[in-house]
């Protein structure tokens, strides 16, 4: 493939802003793992825009260059974290609360972080039953909330000295919604906002502020959020891209490493049966009914996408797929994940794989969420606007063009990933295909 004209990209001058509802479990690995990076304290495993390379042109030209130097990110000293939760405690008491780091090491960056305190959230209990908070707006309707984030996205912006802002959705997962009239047209929506419709979730106000500020937004949850046609019909009027949904971590991103390679092999499954116990706050709000729908709904849907059982209805017809998620509070955000899979082959001889994933949400999640900042940043200064699908590698539903499927298998959207930076930078793309075959 001849190579292209380079994109125009604005350069990553100036501090960026990465402001997130929902100051957790997640959040707060991300910030004290950034600031502990900064500060030489640790390295930032599993991030693909700090530690991943890329190889350009044909494998004997030896260019493989990191990431980070192939496009103009923003270094992680020019970052800046704040953020909106319902309960008051600073990034340094809801990282103790949470567990998941090491006091020693929240303790040597406690001077950065207290001084990060959550900004006052728009929450309704009726989208998270389990959770319950002082720290939260009032105002008579949800399009006022929407404006007192509009406000506290512009001050901090300004108290910041940031020239840029992201905003990734790292708080709770709301209770399962399925898309309604309400949602079809902006129009419609700011009505519905007005009116105090029943269907405008808090996280899709948070949305919704963001693109009317001009800020990228990504959707770190299964909630539907900026999934809808009014919300992504903004961000391309605004010129803002956005991507979602739902961190692939654990069990869903296992799943999607594993089942390519059973497709690619031709072997059939008879049945997926997926269980985890997990004991934090995450944990305690999926044990909500409504909220573990919206989690299912996002879990179940990467099987069929990779088998394409239309396509193989020998091998892939009629398999059982199971997820459960059990609220565990002993291991706390320490999840441990089990994965029976039944699978036949030659003949329809019956095998089985076991998986039992002892891993840690968090862990998994923090790099993500920079990546995701840094990659928004940039499709943003690159004038990319609405659905980001390059960046479905992040995301367990990823969000897609209307009409279209989403990628689910890891490898597709790794290769996606990768060419879209390509892409940009005016380099060939890579097929794979080797010219020595024709030699
Ligand atoms: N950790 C992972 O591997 C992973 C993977 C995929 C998705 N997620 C999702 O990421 C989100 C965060 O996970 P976590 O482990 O940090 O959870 P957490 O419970 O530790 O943190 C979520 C925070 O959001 C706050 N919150 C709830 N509603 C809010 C609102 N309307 N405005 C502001 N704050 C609000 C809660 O008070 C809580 O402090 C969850 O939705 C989770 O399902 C996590």
């Amino acid at each position: 493939m001849p190579a292209k004209k380079k994109s125009a990209i604005a350069p990553a001058k100036g501090k960026l802003g990465i402001l997130m509802p929902g100051l957790g479990a997640v959040s707060t690995t991300t910030i004290i793992g950034v600031e502990a990076i900064r500060r030489g304290l640790g390295q930032p495993i599993g991030s693909l825009t700090q530690m991943g390379t890329i190889r350009l042109g044909k494998r004997t030209d030896g260019r493989a260059p990191l990431i980070k130097d192939f496009v103009p990110l923003a270094g992680l000293d020019d970052l800046v974290f704040g953020g909106w939760d319902i309960y008051k405690d600073n990034v340094y008491e809801a990282a103790i609360n949470a567990g998941v780091l090491e006091r020693g090491l929240v303790e040597s960056v406690k001077d950065s972080i207290e001084n990060i305190r959550p900004m006052k959230a728009v929450f309704d209990r009726q989208f998270v039953k389990r959770l319950d908070g002082p720290n939260v707006k009032k105002g008579k309707t949800k399009l006022d909330l929407a404006e007192q984030l509009i406000d506290d996205i512009a001050r901090f912006k300004k108290e910041n000295g940031c020239s840029r802002l992201v905003m990734i959705w790292c708080a709770s997962t709301e209770v399962f919604l399925k898309l309604a009239a309400v949602h079809e047209t902006l129009e419609g929506f700011e009505a519905a906002m007005k009116k105090n419709h029943p269907a405008i979730a808090p996280s899709m106000i948070y949305a919704y502020a963001a693109l009317k500020s001009g800020v990228p937004f990504a959707n770190g949850a299964p909630n539907l959020t900026v999934d809808i046609p009014a919300l992504v019909s903004l961000a391309r009027k605004k010129g803002v891209p956005v991507c979602g949904k739902d961190f692939k971590t654990g069990q869903t991103l296992m799943k999607t490493m594993i089942a390519p390679g059973i497709k690619s092999r031709l072997l059939g499954l008879a049945g997926w049966y997926s269980t985890n116990i997990l004991g934090n706050r995450d944990g305690a709000v999926l044990d909500d009914p409504g909220s573990f729908k919206t989690k299912e709904e996002s879990k179940l849907s990467v099987l069929t996408q990779i088998l394409q059982p239309d396509l193989y209805p020998t091998l892939y017809g009629d398999f059982f797929h199971k997820v459960s998620i059990n609220y565990y509070p002993p291991r706390g955000d320490n999840k441990e994940g089990w994965d029976n899979i039944d699978i036949f082959g030659w003949l329809g001889y019956p095998m089985q794989i076991k998986i039992d994933f002892l891993c840690r949400d968090s862990i998994l999640a923090a790099p993500l969420v920079l990546d995701l900042a840094l990659f928004l940043d940039l499709a943003q200064r690159t004038k990319m606007k609405g659905i980001q699908e390059w960046l479905s590698f992040y995301f367990k539903s990823p969000m897609t063009a209307p009409g279209l499927y989403a990628e689910h298998d890891l490898f597709i959207q790794l290769m996606k990933l990768k060419n879209t930076l390509r892409h940009l930078r005016g380099e060939e793309l890579i097929t794979h295909l080797g010219n020595e075959y024709y030699d």
